[in-house]
């Protein structure tokens, strides 16, 4: 039987994360090898013609998979009938900008994009927001998408969760797959948690062959929150690659499920789990089955703990409420 093609929107299409990205959409790995797909690509006018030149590109790569791509830049014919959205282009922070201009730039975008997700996409669509600050940003898209169920509408933390696999694997002589129910908490910014004390290696508690509490506090939690800092530092570029990867692995995971007995971490609307206010757009670990999340519940948070979380969260609550004093949500 032939299969219909999935609508995958990407905005930002000519952008470093996009380059990296649609190659690895239209090869089958978003979603599964046997699944067809066509790219909507979105981009200002000004990015046009570069998203011309990654399409002629795709086309040259003759993906058996990949059945059509258009490019667009007007939002409203972007989302139409996406069944994913892939929300990375959004407005970097320039010299001598506040945060409060960067909410106010990002509102400009995601905004009028939530309502066209409203408006055009497909009854299924999910979201994923990779533009920074991707929390807010998700928040004030889902905000403006009236009728689109909020849990649709999810921010990408897979990167900081997969930047912690890597560093507890090295710090234990392990191996990444031997990892399970590590999770990030909060905003994916330096305020994030990384939580090793629900997780384990090789079916054993982690924290516990860790035993360093220094370690986690001076080296693991600031290693794996100020990475995107370091990448920036040292390629003079923010991660391009691994956030494309995390993007994949995050739709993927979502779509496809979690593995028995392990979780993963997603930015998703807080339904008021571990005293995360509800609404808010922060990351819990999520199992997924059958192209649905839920939080992992009944988790035992000790203090090291829910201080780090708590003080995550309170930014993000400050986030929320700048923009909705500039009128965003
Ligand atoms: P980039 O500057 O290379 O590309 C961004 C692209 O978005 C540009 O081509 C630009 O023209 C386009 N764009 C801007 N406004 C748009 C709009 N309204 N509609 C459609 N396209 C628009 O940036 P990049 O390196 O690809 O990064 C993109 C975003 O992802 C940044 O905000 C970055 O901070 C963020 N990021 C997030 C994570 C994460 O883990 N959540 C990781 C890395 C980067
Ligand atoms: C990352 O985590 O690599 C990025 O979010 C950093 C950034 O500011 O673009």
């Amino acid at each position: 039987m032939t299969r219909t093609p999935v609508n995958v929107t990407v905005t930002g299409a000519a952008g470093q994360i996009g380059y990296a990205l649609l190659f690895r959409i239209a090869s089958g790995h978003l979603l599964g090898a046997d699944v067809p797909v066509k790219l909507r690509l979105l981009e200002i006018p000004q990015g046009v013609k570069a998203a011309e030149g990654t399409a002629m590109e795709l086309d040259d790569c003759a993906f058996p998979l990949l059945k059509g791509i258009d490019i667009f830049d007007d939002p409203n014919k972007g989302f139409e009938g996406a069944n994913i959205g892939l929300l990375v282009g959004a407005r970097p922070r320039g010299p001598g900008m506040e945060r409060g201009d960067l909410l106010a730039a990002n509102g400009g975008i995601f905004k009028p994009q939530g309502e066209a997700i409203a408006a055009h996409a497909a009854d299924d669509v999910k979201i994923l927001v990779v533009g920074n600050p991707a929390n807010t940003n998700a928040l004030i898209a889902q905000s403006a998408a009236k009728g689109v169920p909020a849990e649709r509408f999810t921010a990408m933390t897979r990167l900081d969760h997969n930047r912690a696999l890597t560093q507890l694997a090295k710090k234990t002589g392990s191996s990444v797959t031997d990892i399970k129910r590590l999770t990030i908490w909060g905003n994916h910014s330096a305020t994030q948690y990384p939580d090793i004390f629900q997780a384990q290696i090789a079916g054993k508690n982690a924290a516990e062959i860790v035993n360093d509490e220094a370690w986690l506090a001076d080296d693991f939690i600031p290693t794996v929150a100020k990475r995107g800092a370091a990448i920036i530092d040292a390629r003079g570029a923010s991660s391009a690659a691994s956030a494309a990867n995390a993007a994949i692995d995050h739709v993927y995971t979502w779509v496809n499920g979690t593995a028995e007995g392990d979780w993963t971490s997603m930015g998703v609307p807080s339904d008021g789990s571990y005293g995360v206010p509800e609404g808010l757009i922060s990351s819990f670990p999520v199992t997924c089955k059958d192209g649905k999340y839920e939080i992992v519940q009944g988790l035992e948070i000790n203090d090291f703990s829910r201080t780090r979380i708590d003080a995550s969260v309170r930014e993000l609550s400050e986030e929320r409420d700048a923009v909705r004093e500039l009128g965003l949500i």
